[in-house]
């Protein structure tokens, strides 16, 4: 779980210091819905991508972030998804379990 906020929050880093700046992000106290959004925005195709192995729209990225991110959550019986809105920028929504026997790592 610690990779999945890794990734999640240096993407967020990431996008924040792009030229129009701004976003916020969320965790709630109960840990079940997770959100984490930003201004950058991406086509549909592009958001149709996001979570594919070696997808990335850096220079340097590996686009592995999130492939990973996808597997640990799915490990975690949970799920991820992302939604990009022209205007209100992207979002990453986590849902987890409530109750799960937590040692996957
Ligand atoms: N918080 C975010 N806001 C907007 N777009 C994002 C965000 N996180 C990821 N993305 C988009 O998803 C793509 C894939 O992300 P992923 O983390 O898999 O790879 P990456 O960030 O490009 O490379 P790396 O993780 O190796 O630095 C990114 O290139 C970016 O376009
Ligand atoms: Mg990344």
């Amino acid at each position: 779980m610690e990779q999945v906020f890794i990734n999640l929050f240096h993407n967020a880093i990431e996008a924040w210091m792009v030229p129009d700046p701004g976003g916020s992000y969320r965790i709630p106290g109960d840990v079940i819905n997770i959100s984490v959004s930003t201004l950058a925005r991406h086509s549909p195709e592009v958001v149709a991508k996001l979570f594919e192995p070696f997808f990335s729209t850096k220079d340097k990225g590996t686009g592995l972030g999130l492939a990973i991110t996808f597997n640990i959550i799915q490990k975690h019986g949970g799920e991820i998804r992302a939604e990009s809105e022209t205007g209100k920028g992207s979002a990453f929504y986590i849902t987890l379990p409530k109750e799960r026997d937590n040692h996957v790592v």
